[in-house]
């Protein structure tokens, strides 16, 4: 699997299918592998790109604060380095969302169509992002395991934690190897994120939102506000799920996942994919 210089990092990625260029990123703190149950299936016509952002999975990681604006413009130049010249479809989780935003603000250009999930487009309150900045220390110093012990009854369902699904023990590795830098700079990047509810009101490119039902990080009754203010998004719920809701449900969510994609126009670079 490939590492590339994008910009001023390196960056992992993996590729799996052929067509249509759907560009996968990954939530806080993981990396490409929570998007398995969508490139592993059995989707077509769709080349899914699965990068690790910077500081997190295989990638460089940098210390210090890691913007989404920067997460946003190592993506593009990712795209560049790889010869991805065309418009592509941007999915992203959480913050993944997050960083999606800015690439609609800054590489709009780049974007044929988004498919956001278990995200929101609101800014932290001053509480979070002050809770963001101890727990930024707190991770340099100690470590992530009590990160990941908070966090994973957040991500997943319940019943998917009691029956010790392979994918919840898999992501609990994934973030208990993740950097102590890594981690602290994405926190301290997303505490400073804007408030991009307006540039979402102003978006026009078809928006798939998907939501875990059980999600309590972001919960469906925010979703569906965003959703309200977006004027060609659709909001797709997503049972069984809470905030990891394509790795917890992947056949609902693929189904959404390609009815979408099937109802987009070709791209304007030339054909169908
Ligand atoms: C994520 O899944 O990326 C995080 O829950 C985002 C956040 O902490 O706001």
């Amino acid at each position: 699997m490939p590492k590339i210089q994008a910009g001023t990092v390196e960056l992992f990625y993996a590729e799996y299918g052929e067509g249509l260029p759907v560009l996968c990123v990954h939530g806080f703190p993981l990396d490409h592998s929570m998007w398995q149950g969508q490139y592993s299936s059995s989707i077509s016509g769709v080349r899914w790109i699965v990068p690790d952002l910077r500081g997190f999975g295989a990638s460089q990681v940098s210390s210090g604060l890691v913007t989404m604006a920067q997460y946003a413009d190592d993506l593009a130049a990712l795209l560049d380095a790889m010869g991805v010249d065309g418009p592509v479809v941007y999915c992203g989780l959480s913050m993944g969302g997050y960083v999606g935003w800015e690439m609609a603000d800054r590489h709009r250009q780049r974007l044929a169509a988004m498919i956001l999930c278990d995200t929101r487009a609101a800014a932290d309150t001053p509480e979070t992002a002050r809770g963001r900045q101890l727990l930024a220390d707190r991770v340099l110093a100690d470590g992530p395991e009590q990160l990941v012990q908070s966090m994973v009854p957040k991500l997943f369902h319940e019943s998917a934690i009691a029956s010790q699904r392979e994918w919840v023990k898999s992501t609990k590795r994934v973030m208990e190897t993740s950097s102590r830098q890594g981690i602290a700079a994405a926190l301290r990047g997303m505490a400073q994120r804007r408030d991009l509810r307006t540039l979402a009101a102003a978006l026009h490119l078809p928006v798939l939102l998907l939501c875990g039902v059980n999600d309590g990080i972001t919960p469906l009754t925010e979703m569906e506000e965003l959703a309200r203010t977006m004027p060609q998004a659709t909001l797709v719920p997503i049972p069984d799920s809470a905030h990891m809701a394509p790795l917890e449900n992947p056949g609902a969510a693929n189904q959404a996942i390609q009815a979408f994609l099937q109802r987009l126009p070709s791209l304007p670079s030339g054909g169908k994919y």
